[in-house]
């Protein structure tokens, strides 16, 4: 017991001697205890003057070019080396002396073409090599025998050939990767010794064929193959596959004896291949998949889906029609993607045993009719894409029984003169993202129709860009009162007086949102081009243009012989008892309160402090549109989103001097949406595909129903 106590107190002092010894922290380095950091600093040799005791070294990011005279020789106590994005072009026998307790090392990112063969022989704890982004060509030889090495990484170097050599004796390496190479061969046993591996990507290289490969590689339980040169799907690959990568090859066919094997998949990925033929129940065997994607291929039929499965992604390929039975084992299903096929007829009955559906994305086929109740089985939708329709027919309860629905995308739509049946969104009661984006027919009919309007009362965010809207009227704050995303770009609004209340609400939040400065008057000429921001709130014409009203119901009253004013009772605000009063007729041009928002009646000083505000916030944007123009031209042309009501009232509040009425500053009753141009065509040399879809393949589904995006569906 005293023994070794003594011992301990001993080892104690010897230590904390030992330790004790680091006393200097070498210039442009920082310490903290045994960790050196002095990555990023113009280093062109090993900083001297590092303890031996250090722990950690972090020289990334130098110009160190070589590692003469053992630099690393008295580090012995040393765990891990970080010599990444450094200019080191080769690897010496000696290099690496005296690490004998390194764990990891990490060398990407500089140009090593050469490694001396017994480089990392005396490394004899190593367990993680980083290599990334050098110049290899050829690793016969370097790692053998490391049967400590576990994850060695190799991806974006030059190495062509893989052997027998290359992996041998690496008993227990779970980790390689060997992305971005120029692979076009590998030797039928080059993997046998890798017993343990779990993990392994041949992404990006042009290897036509791994059949065998993987024969012995009993845990191998992730195989990332995508964009290879595959022409056949793997034959021999380890039954405890789960993750498997096949995405961006060139498979023409599956079969079910060819996948049958695999039996663990969890998630399957062939997306963008040049599939023509399943087997319709090629994946039926496949108890464990969860994720199935076969979408960018040339599939004409609906494969059966995996009994357990919860994602089916068959959009973008050549299915015409969707049979009664085709989703006759989807109950598990909870995201189906058909987008951009060629099916033309579902109904209810398509769908019929999907009951636990949450996305369902169907844009882009040739479906000009949804019935009512074409959804009704589908009680726990959550996502609805039908972008790129050409409707001739939708039914008024088309989404009857969709009272969970909280987005719906119904961008790109083309609807015919007599399409909508009615107030389509009654049974929405959930709804809270509505995307309308280049669906200016539609638009205009939500917009004018009352009903409509009041049916979505619970939105929160509403994308209505390249509508064609020449205004939109300020009750539309009143109608959704959640409102706290609008995107409004690309439409041609004419600045009107009319227009104020949406100049002046901008100016308000418009350090929410970066792209309010991209908002611009389409007309009158002389405003043509200017942002609304840069313009002042009398520049604003008066109000002239009779807008054109379409009314659904005959309610609403004609602009052309009236311009009532409406009391919205704001404590009924969302509430199917709003209240409208006709007061006034006429629209005084020259008050300034309709530059704010509805609901405010500013007094004098609020109005100068407002122009002093406003000149000075114009140059700062000025400014500031200086030096962001070039990087927000691109991302100007992509999006523009303007945020409303919740947290413009917040805003509103503040303001106290402000005093709320309930009254509208002018012409409330009706929306004014003044389509008296043809709506646009879609682009040039686009087909109703390119517009609806997405090019990539994994990214294809937003799940994040919060934000408004054009390709969830
Ligand atoms: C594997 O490597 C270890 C240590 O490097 C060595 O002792 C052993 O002989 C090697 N085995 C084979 C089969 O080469
Ligand atoms: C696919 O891999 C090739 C190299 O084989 C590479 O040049 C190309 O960029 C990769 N494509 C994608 C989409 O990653
Ligand atoms: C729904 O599932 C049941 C039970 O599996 C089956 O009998 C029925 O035919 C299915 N319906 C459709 C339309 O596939
Ligand atoms: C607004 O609604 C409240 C509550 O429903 C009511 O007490 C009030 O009289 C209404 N005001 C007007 C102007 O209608
Ligand atoms: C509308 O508002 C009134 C008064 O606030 C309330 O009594 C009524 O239940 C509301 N109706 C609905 C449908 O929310
Ligand atoms: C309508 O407005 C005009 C001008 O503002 C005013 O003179 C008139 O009294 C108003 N009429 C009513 C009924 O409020």
């Amino acid at each position: 017991m005293y023994r070794c106590l003594l011992a301990c107190l001993i080892l104690i002092i010897c230590s904390h001697g030992y330790y004790g010894k680091q006393t200097v922290c070498p210039d442009n380095c920082l310490c903290d205890g045994r960790t050196y950091d002095c990555s990023d600093n113009d280093l062109s040799v090993i900083p001297s003057g590092i303890s031996i005791a250090a722990k950690s070294l972090d020289l990334q990011k130098n110009q160190i070019t070589e590692l003469s005279n053992h630099p690393f020789s008295k580090l012995r106590l040393l765990r891990i080396l970080n010599l990444g994005f450094n200019s080191l072009s080769q690897i010496n026998y000696n290099d690496f002396n005296g690490l004998v307790n390194l764990r990891t090392l990490d060398i990407s990112f500089n140009r090593i073409n050469t490694i001396h063969k017994n480089s990392f022989r005396n490394l004899n704890k190593i367990s993680d090599i980083v290599l990334r982004g050098n110049e290899l060509t050829n690793i016969d030889g370097i790692f053998t025998d490391m049967n400590g090495l576990v994850r060695l990484d190799l991806s974006n170097n030059q190495i062509d050939t893989i052997s027998s050599e290359s992996f041998r004796n690496m008993t227990n390496l779970r980790y390689l990767m060997l992305g971005s190479n120029r692979i076009t061969s590998i030797e039928v046993k080059a993997f046998n010794d890798n017993s343990l591996i779990t993990f392994i990507s041949l992404t990006g290289n042009p290897v036509i064929d791994v059949d065998g490969l993987f024969i012995k590689n009993n845990v191998l339980s992730f195989i990332e193959l995508t964009n290879c040169s595959l022409e056949t799907f793997p034959k021999g690959l380890p039954p405890m596959t789960r993750f498997l990568y096949l995405d961006q090859n060139n498979i023409r066919s599956i079969t079910k004896k060819e996948i049958e094997p695999v039996e663990s998949l969890v998630n399957l990925f062939i997306s963008e291949n040049e599939i023509q033929f399943i087997e319709r129940d090629a994946f039926t065997g496949l108890k464990s998949l969860q994720e199935l994607w076969i979408n960018f291929n040339g599939i004409t039929e609906v494969p059966i889906p995996p009994i357990n499965a919860k994602k089916l992604h068959i959009d973008n390929n050549n299915i015409a029609h969707v049979k009664k039975d085709d989703f006759q084992f989807g109950s598990k299903l909870e995201t189906l993607s058909i987008k951009n096929n060629q099916i033309s007829v579902i109904n209810a009955e398509t769908f019929e045993n999907l009951t636990n559906l949450m996305s369902l994305y169907l844009g882009g086929n040739n479906i000009n009719v949804l019935p009512d109740n074409a959804f009704k089985p589908l009680l726990l939708l959550k996502d609805l894409g039908l972008t790129g329709m050409d409707f001739n027919y939708l039914g008024k309860d088309v989404f009857n029984k969709l009272n969970n629905l909280e987005k719906l995308t119904l961008s790109y739509v083309l609807i015919g003169e007599n399409a909508l049946q009615g107030n389509i969104f009654k049974h929405l009661s959930n709804l809270r993202i509505l995307n309308l984006q280049e669906s200016p027919e539609l638009a205009s009919k939500v917009l004018e129709s009352e009903d409509m309007m009041k049916s979505l009362f619970t939105v929160e965010a509403i994308n209505l860009m390249d509508n064609n809207l020449k205004t939109v009227n300020s009750n539309i704050m009143k109608y959704l009162p959640r409102l706290h995303t609008i995107k409004f770009e690309r439409n041609q609004f004419h600045c009107d007086r009319r227009l104020l209340w949406l100049w002046k609400w901008i100016d308000m939040q418009k350090y929410k949102f970066e792209n309010a400065d991209s908002l611009q008057c389409f007309s009158p000429p002389q405003l043509r081009g200017n942002t609304f921001l840069s313009l002042k709130s009398d520049q604003f014409v008066p109000t002239t243009l009779k807008p054109v009203v379409l009314s659904t119901k005959g309610q609403f009253i004609s602009k052309t012989t009236q311009s009532p004013h409406v009391i919205l009772n704001s404590t009924n605000l969302g509430n199917e008892t709003l209240t409208f009063k006709k007061l006034n007729d006429t629209v005084n041009e020259n008050t300034d309160s309709s530059s704010f928002p509805p609901g405010y009646v500013p007094n004098q000083k609020d109005l100068v402090r407002s122009q002093n505000q406003q000149d000075k916030d114009y140059e700062e944007k000025i400014n500031k549109i200086l030096i962001i123009t070039v990087v927000t031209t691109l991302a100007v042309v992509l999006f523009a989103v303007i945020v409303t009501t919740v947290s413009c009232l917040k805003c509103n509040q503040k303001k106290d001097s402000y005093n709320r009425t309930d009254t509208f500053p002018d012409n409330d009753v009706t929306f004014y949406v003044i389509s008296d141009e043809a709506p646009p065509l879609p682009p040039p040399n686009t087909t109703r595909k390119d517009r609806g879809s997405v090019s990539s393949t994994r990214d294809i589904t937003n799940d994040n129903v919060f934000i408004i995006d054009n390709d969830s569906s």
